[in-house]
């Protein structure tokens, strides 16, 4: 299994093209089984979880063909409306397959993803809001069984749906439903992340009628079919904001490309107030550390435009180098710490209490042997090796390449020691 060995204390210097962003990839590259027609999808990173969204839509039948960061699907001849656990299991967002393959062609067989090692994570609510819209939902042998068979032209019927909870994929899975059901669909406590912003782009522009996109209310009125096109994938607002971090801890000035910074806010003010200099320019973000201090700051993570739980743990490895004590809320996830005994190996001082994380502060961090535990948190203790003294090796960095992009080639082009190794 790869390992990352990392030799710290290099200060980053340079520019950064920030890739597409993972989490608009998976829903929009998924949209395609919602149309006979290609769709041509630009900028998509080459990632794990995008190999799998693709070995998914071939078992369907989708047609992919790939050249470079481009992708040309075509859901013409679809052979199957189910998603197996194996796959599920290796990737969560499999579960945006429900909400299509149901509107399409009036059934779909989903694996229950289970738990994950962030949380319980259900799906409840993609369940409850397809069941409003008219569909028949058994869950048999781990599975959800969904069906549109007794409704007429086996249709779902759009409908009013409250979310109890904010959820990113939710939001996406009834969106995609929506644009192919009778009437219209309002979806309440929607999500506004940009991510769920970017797929609804890309389904006006295969002929959806969708309003408030970007906003808790969103509208959808169903069309009989959707058409092809091309689209070119948003930034990864939480890969940009990685790099930043890094920088932030390890110091340096960096350059940030291909980025819109208005996406951007919370993470840039919580870059600011820990004492790097932070310049934005159209599609462009700077971030200078020069000064040897770092400032504790505080975070709660909350639902878009608030501080994403996607950049908590990275910005644990900043606090844990901090001149004072810190403390990290998590709202989102139960369970997302995971990355803190890790870098307690480190040498960073960190108490859990419930879903607070106190940080005290230390004036270097170790290199040492750690483990990654999830996406988010092996990014964390890729920033705390980049600052640390001495050399850290990561294992399990499969973790890492689920939604880091040729991670260690971009961090050696700034300067860092950064070597994949078996
Ligand atoms: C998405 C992102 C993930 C990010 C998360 C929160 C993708 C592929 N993944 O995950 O990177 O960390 O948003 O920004 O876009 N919940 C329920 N019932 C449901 C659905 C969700 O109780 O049916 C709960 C979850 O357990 C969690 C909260 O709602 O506590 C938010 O989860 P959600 O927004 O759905 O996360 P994902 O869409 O899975």
């Amino acid at each position: 299994m790869d390992k990352l060995k990392i030799t710290g204390g290099n200060p980053l210097q340079g520019e950064v093209f920030v890739s597409g962003a993972k989490n608009a990839a998976l829903p929009i590259l998924i949209a395609s089984i919602l149309t006979s027609e290609p769709l041509n999808i630009f900028n998509v990173p080459i990632l794990k979880d995008i190999e799998t969204t693709i070995y998914l839509l071939n078992f369907l039948g989708v047609n992919v063909h790939k050249s470079n960061d481009s992708l040309m699907l075509c859901a013409d001849k679809v052979t199957k409306t189910e998603a197996p656990y194996d796959l599920v299991k290796t990737m969560r967002a499999s579960i945006l397959v429900l909400g299509p393959l149901l509107a399409r062609f009036g059934e779909a067989h989903v694996s229950l993803p289970g738990g994950c090692s962030i949380g319980a994570r259900p799906v409840d609510l993609h369940i409850k809001a397809l069941e409003k819209m008219g569909a028949k939902v058994n869950i048999h042998n781990g599975y959800i069984e969904a069906s549109t068979a007794h409704l007429p032209n086996k249709k779902l019927i759009g409908t009013k749906i409250f979310m109890d909870q904010v959820s990113v994929t939710g939001t996406e899975n009834i969106m995609m439903a929506a644009t192919l059901a009778e009437g219209r669909t309002l979806i309440e406590n929607a999500a506004r992340e940009p991510e769920v912003e970017d797929l609804g782009n890309l389904l006006i522009q295969m002929g959806a009628k969708i309003k408030g996109l970007g906003t808790d209310n969103i509208q959808i009125d169903g069309t009989p079919s959707l058409l092809g096109t091309n689209y070119k994938v948003m930034f990864d607002r939480i890969e940009a904001g990685t790099y930043m971090t890094a920088v932030a801890a390890a110091g340096g000035r960096i350059k940030l490309k291909n980025v819109n910074p208005s996406k951007m806010e919370s993470i840039i003010e919580k870059i600011k107030e820990s004492g790097a200099l932070v310049h934005i320019n159209d599609d462009q973000i700077e971030v200078i550390k020069s000064e040897d201090k770092i400032l504790p700051v505080n975070i709660r993570t909350g639902v878009y435009p608030l501080f994403p739980t996607d950049m908590q743990a990275q910005f644990m490895a900043l606090n844990a180098l901090a001149d004072g004590p810190s403390e990290i809320t998590e709202t989102i996830f139960e369970n997302r710490f995971m990355h803190v005994q890790e870098l307690v190996r480190m040498g960073a001082h960190i108490d859990v209490k419930g879903n607070t994380s106190f940080v005290k502060g230390v004036r270097n961090l170790d290199g040492a042997n750690v483990m990654a535990t999830d996406l988010r948190a092996s990014a964390s203790l890729v920033i705390a090796g980049l600052a640390a003294k001495g050399e850290t090796i990561i294992e399990r960095i499969y973790h890492l390449d689920r939604g880091y992009e040729r991670i260690e080639e971009k961090l050696n082009q700034l300067g860092a020691k950064v070597e994949r190794i078996q």
